[in-house]
C-alpha cells in the first residue's frame, strides 16, 4: 500500500499500537515526534522520523508534504493554558497544514462522555472545541470517542501498593489500545468511515475499582487490596508540593467522578469490528508480553 500516515504521538501509551497496527495492516508510517533519538530506541527501523513540535507550524508542513493521512494522538499538559496552547491550537496548526497538503484523512482521538455537558474540565473543553475545528476543516475526517483504556491500570500501582483516587462509583466498558488501533486502522481503509464519529466501547461495564482489581488478580497476585485515597487530598498534597501533576490528576479523578462514559459504539462495532478483549485476556497479554512467566 502506498498510503502513508503521519502519526502525530505516535510515542505516546495510546499512539504508539496505532503506529504499529498501521505498519502491519501495510501502510506507510511516519512518527512525528519532537525528539526522534528517543522515539527510534522506543519504535524501530520499519518507521519513517520525522522531528517536529505541533507548536511549530513548519515542522508540520513539512512532515506532511507525502503523506495521505494523519493520526492525531497527542496529550499536551496539565494546565488549561498547556492544554489550550499545546493540544488546541497544536490540533489547529495541523488542520491548517493539512489543507494546505491535501490531506485525505484525518484521524483524532477524543473521548467517550458528553463534551458539552463536561465543558467545566478544561481538557473536555480542548476535545470539544477540537472536534469542532475538525469538523468544520473541510478535511475527511474520523473521530474516535473512546472511553477509558486498560492500559491506565499499571499507573493506580505505587510502591507495590494500588489505589484508586474518590469514591469513583460510575460504570466504564473499559477498551484495550490493540483493539482501538485495529480500529483506527481500518477507518483509514473505508471511504464509509469518513466525516464519522464513532464510539469506542469495550466488551464489559466496571467501576475503576472492579476493573483494577481484576487486573492486579492476574499481574499483580501479591497486591490483595485496592485502597481508595480522597480527591482532596491528592490534590493538597499537589498543591502543597507545586507538584502540576498531581494537581492535574486530582482535578481528572474528579471530572471521571462527576461524568458518565457517553455514547453507542453499534456503528462502530458493525463497520470497523467491536471491541473484544476482556481485562483478564488484556492482563495474561502483559505477563505474555513481558516474559514474566
Ligand atoms: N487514557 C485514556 O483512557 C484516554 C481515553 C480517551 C482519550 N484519551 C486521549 O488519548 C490521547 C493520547 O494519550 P496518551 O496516554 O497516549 O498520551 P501520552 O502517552 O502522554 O503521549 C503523549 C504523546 O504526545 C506527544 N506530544 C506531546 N506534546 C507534543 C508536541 N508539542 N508536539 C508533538 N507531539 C507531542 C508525545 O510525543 P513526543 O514526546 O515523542 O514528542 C507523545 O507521543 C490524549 O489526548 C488523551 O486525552 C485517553
Amino acid at each position: 500500500m502506498n498510503k502513508k500516515i503521519l502519526v502525530i504521538g505516535a510515542t505516546g501509551k495510546l499512539g504508539e499500537p496505532v503506529a504499529r497496527q498501521l505498519l502491519k495492516d501495510g501502510f506507510k508510517v511516519k512518527v512525528f515526534s519532537r525528539n526522534v533519538n528517543k522515539a527510534k530506541e522506543q519504535l524501530d527501523d520499519r518507521f519513517e522520523y520525522v522531528r517536529g513540535d505541533v507548536s511549530d507550524s513548519a515542522t508540520i508542513n513539512t512532515a506532511l508534504e507525502d503523506c495521505w493521512g494523519i493520526h492525531f494522538s497527542l496529550r499536551g499538559g496539565f494546565t488549561t493554558e498547556e492544554l489550550n496552547r499545546v493540544e488546541y491550537q497544536g490540533l489547529v496548526n495541523t488542520i491548517n497544514a493539512a489543507k494546505k497538503n491535501d490531506v485525505r484523512r484525518f484521524v483524532f482521538l477524543s473521548i467517550a462522555v458528553d463534551l458539552e455537558k463536561a465543558r467545566w474540565f478544561p481538557m473536555a473543553d480542548v476535545k470539544l472545541k477540537s472536534e469542532n475545528a475538525l469538523m468544520n476543516s473541510g478535511i475527511p475526517y474520523t473521530i474516535f470517542s473512546a472511553t477509558s483504556f486498560y492500559e491506565n491500570f499499571p499507573q493506580m500501582i505505587r510502591s507495590g501498593k494500588a489505589s484508586t483516587i474518590g469514591k469513583q462509583p460510575n460504570l466504564w466498558r473499559f477498551v484495550s489500545a490493540d483493539d482501538f488501533a485495529k480500529m483506527v486502522s481500518k477507518s483509514f481503509q473505508l471511504d464509509q468511515a469518513a466525516n464519522k464519529k464513532f464510539y469506542v466501547l469495550g466488551p464489559e461495564a466496571l467501576t475503576i475499582k472492579e476493573g483494577l482489581s481484576k487486573y492486579l488478580k492476574i499481574v499483580h497476585p501479591e497486591i490483595k487490596k485496592v485502597s481508595s485515597v480522597s480527591i482532596g487530598m491528592i490534590a493538597f498534597i499537589g498543591t502543597v508540593t507545586f507538584n502540576r501533576e498531581l494537581k492535574y490528576l486530582a482535578e481528572l479523578m474528579r471530572f471521571f467522578e462527576r461524568e458518565k462514559e457517553y455514547g453507542d459504539s453499534k456503528e462502530t462495532d458493525e463497520l470497523l469490528g467491536a471491541a473484544r478483549t476482556t481485562i483478564e485476556q488484556w492482563a495474561k497479554n502483559q505477563i505474555d508480553n513481558s516474559g514474566l512467566n
